[in-house]
C-alpha cells in the first residue's frame, strides 16, 4: 500500500523537488500552497501520471484556521499522514537593512515560516498520535530551514530569525515526540535555484565561481527532494532532532 505524505508549498520549488521523489518512492501526496489550484493543474496532471493519489490543497500558511482545514481534508482523502514535510516559507519581498526592517515584514515572515510551521506540525502531530506506527514510525517530519538559522544576513534579518526559529522548533517537536515514535529531523539548505532565489542569482553565480562553495554549483529542488525521500525509509529509527546539511559544504568553516 502507498505511505502517505503532506508537502507544504509542494508545488513548485523545492518543495516539488520533494513531492517529485516521494513519489518516486511510491507515496500518495498532499501538496499545499497559498496560490488558487488552477495555478497547479497542469503539474498535478503531470504527477498523476504516476498512478499516485496526488491533489492539492489551497490554504495559507500564516492562517492557522486555513492549514487545520488542509490537515483535516488531507487526513480526509489519505487515512493518514506518514510524513509531513514543512517545505512553505516566504523571504522578505525587500531586502532592507536590519536598522530599516519593518515591523510588517518581520511579521509576515516570521508569521508564515516560524509560527505557521509551528502550529501545521502541532496539527499533525495529534493526527499521528492516533495512528498505528508502520515500519517502527507513527510518523516523521520534515522541516525544511536554511543555513540562515546560523548565519547572519543582515539585509533580511528576520527571515534567519524565522529560520533560526523552525531549527528550534524541530528541537523541540523530535524531543516530544520520540516516545511517541514520531521522529522529526531539519533538512538546512543552501542556496538552491528556484523562483526565491531568481533575484540575486547573479551574486550567487559569483560566489559558486569564486570559491564560496565547496561543491561549486548552485543547489537543485531534487537535492533537496531526494534528502529528505532517504530520510522517510526506516534506515533512521535511532536518529532525531538531527540537522541535515544540503548545502554544497557551504557551512564548513575554513581557515
Ligand atoms: N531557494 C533557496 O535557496 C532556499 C534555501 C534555503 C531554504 N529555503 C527554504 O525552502 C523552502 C522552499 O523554498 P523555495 O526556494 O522552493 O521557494 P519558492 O520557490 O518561493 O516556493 C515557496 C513555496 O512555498 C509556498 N508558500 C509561500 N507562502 C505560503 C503561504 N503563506 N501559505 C502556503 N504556502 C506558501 C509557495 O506556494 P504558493 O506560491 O502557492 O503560496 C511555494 O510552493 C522555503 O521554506 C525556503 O525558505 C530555500
Amino acid at each position: 500500500m502507498h505511505k502517505k505524505a503532506m508537502v507544504t508549498g509542494g508545488g513548485r520549488g523545492i518543495g516539488l523537488g520533494v513531492v517529485r521523489e516521494l513519489v518516486a518512492a511510491g507515496y500518495d501526496v498532499a501538496i499545499t500552497g497559498s496560490s488558487p489550484a488552477e495555478h497547479y493543474a497542469a503539474t498535478l496532471e503531470e504527477l498523476q501520471k504516476s498512478g499516485s493519489e496526488i491533489f492539492y490543497l489551497q490554504g495559507d500558511l500564516a492562517n492557522t484556521c486555513e492549514s487545520r482545514h488542509c490537515v483535516e481534508e488531507a487526513v480526509k482523502r489519505l487515512g493518514r499522514i506518514d510524513v509531513l514535510v514543512n517545505n512553505a516559507g516566504v523571504a522578505p519581498k525587500v531586502r532592507a537593512d536590519l536598522l530599516e526592517m519593518t515591523e510588517e515584514s518581520f511579521d509576515r515572515v516570521v508569521g508564515t515560516n516560524t509560527r505557521g510551521t509551528m502550529f501545521l506540525t502541532q496539527a499533525v502531530a495529534k493526527q499521528m498520535l492516533g495512528q498505528e506506527a508502520e515500519d517502527g514510525a507513527r510518523g516523521s517530519i520534515i522541516n525544511i530551514s536554511s543555513i540562515s538559522a546560523t548565519v547572519t544576513s543582515v539585509n533580511r534579518g528576520e527571515y534567519c530569525v524565522s529560520k533560526a526559529g523552525v531549527s528550534m522548533l524541530t528541537q523541540l517537536y523530535a524531543d516530544r515526540l520520540a516516545p511517541e515514535q514520531i521522529f522529526v529531523y531539519e533538512i538546512r539548505p543552501g542556496v538552491i535555484q528556484t523562483d526565491m532565489t531568481t533575484a540575486v542569482r547573479e551574486k550567487y553565480d559569483a560566489m559558486f565561481a569564486g570559491g564560496g562553495c565547496p561543491i561549486a554549483r548552485w543547489g537543485l529542488p531534487q537535492d533537496i527532494g531526494r534528502a529528505a525521500a532517504a530520510l522517510c525509509t526506516n534506515s533512521f529509527r535511532y536518529t532525531t532532532g538531527q540537522v541535515i546539511f544540503v548545502d554544497g559544504g557551504m557551512h564548513i568553516q575554513k581557515l
